[in-house]
């Protein structure tokens, strides 16, 4: 079963191909782009180490032939002189405008790869070939590419959008079961932000998802690019509506940042603690009813994942010190914490409006409960 997602956007439309064992189709699916049966491919090398072979055959069965170059796994692959290594290897494998690169790997190679493509020679077509759920469901579409910068995380990037999307549901099965589900994190959020049968939805299916059911699986990610695809053709360049894309990551960012952007936290378990705050901090300004943040909650931990700032091991900072944080969020607009809420699940909305007291005791309950 092959699903396709279309990203309609103007002169920019590309096709999300979902379904498994993808990477033996490699070729066939990407030889409609190529005016020469060529491709170079940058990935990582945990990923290189456990798929780079299969992609290699896949695209070989279309008589595409490929050159490779492996980055270190990590965050801090996201950087200024991994990009120059990229375009100098890009360069030197003698990519033309006409030539397409491939980003093979998580979102740090999806980002990093993107951005590279994006900058050599006014811009190249990119693949993206995502092997997370996170980067499946999330950073592989919708044009985002980007580094981390000193100063925080991408911060230096471009919207540059791929020119298709092959998300092998098969391949999710060698990420490790947290990873897995930091990755489900963002797949809860589209039913939480926009879509409560796929919510409801999920706290049936979720077991079978993590169990590895590929038609779950396919499904899942289908219903969680559609919402993106949607939101990012009404609002491509976040001006607006895609800013509900970043549920639970205001809240998230701030503990992701006072834990280091360490393994003592995950991006997608940020998020999921983020979207149980948003609910709670809804309740309280009496804009949903205190059931609903009961239910993502009640999801979450059924799920097995970290649902409370009590889940996070070690030390952190006062409730002040986390709302200091949030305050350095880069959606703070005109220095205005922007906030995703809810009127329900399914019903989120951005607002600006939120009294910081409410927030902070919010926050020094989450605390409370460690
Ligand atoms: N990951 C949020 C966005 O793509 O806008």
């Amino acid at each position: 079963m092959i699903e396709t997602v279309r990203v309609d956007l103007p002169g920019r439309a590309y096709d999300v191909v979902i379904g498994a064992d993808l990477l033996a189709q490699a070729g066939s699916l990407v030889s409609p782009l190529l005016q020469r049966p060529r491709v170079t491919v940058i990935t990582d090398e945990s990923v290189a180490a456990l798929h780079l072979k299969a992609l290699r055959d896949g695209l070989a069965r279309a008589g595409i032939t490929m050159q490779s170059l492996s980055l270190p796994p990590g965050e801090a692959t996201k950087s200024w002189s991994q990009v120059e290594h990229c375009v100098d290897w890009l360069l030197d494998q003698q990519v033309e405008r006409g030539d397409v690169v491939v980003a093979f790997g998580g979102g740090v190679i999806g980002d990093l790869v993107g951005f590279a493509a994006a900058i050599l020679r006014r811009g190249v077509r990119f693949v993206q070939i995502p092997t997370s759920l996170l980067a499946q469901v999330d950073s592989s579409v919708g044009g985002k590419t980007g580094i981390n910068a000193r100063q925080g995380k991408n911060l230096i990037g471009a919207f540059h959008q791929p020119s298709l999307v092959l998300a092998d549901v098969s391949v999710l099965g060698t990420l490790t079961p947290r990873d897995f589900l930091a990755g489900y994190g963002e797949v809860v959020k589209y039913g939480l932000l926009g879509d409560s049968a796929f919510f409801d939805w999920l706290e049936v299916q979720g077991g079978a998802l993590v169990a590895g059911d590929m038609a779950t699986r396919i499904a899942a990610v289908r219903r969680s690019v559609e919402m993106k695809a949607e939101i990012v053709m009404r609002d491509e360049t976040e001006q607006g509506d895609r800013a509900l894309l970043n549920l639970g990551h205001t809240f998230g960012h701030a503990l992701e940042t006072a834990t280091g952007y360490s393994d003592r936290l995950l991006h997608g378990e940020g998020v999921a603690i983020g979207c149980a705050l948003a609910f709670e901090l809804s309740a309280r300004l009496g804009l949903c009813s205190q059931e609903d943040p009961s239910r993502v909650r009640a999801h979450l931990k059924a799920m097995g994942m970290k649902t409370d700032v009590a889940d996070i091991a070690g030390d952190l900072p006062a409730a002040q010190g986390l709302l200091d944080l949030m305050g350095q969020d880069k959606k703070v607009v005109a220095g205005q914490l922007n906030f995703i809420l809810a009127r329900g699940i399914g019903q989120a909305f951005v607002t600006d409006d939120v009294p910081r007291d409410v927030v902070l005791t919010l926050l020094k309950d989450a605390l409370q409960g460690r």
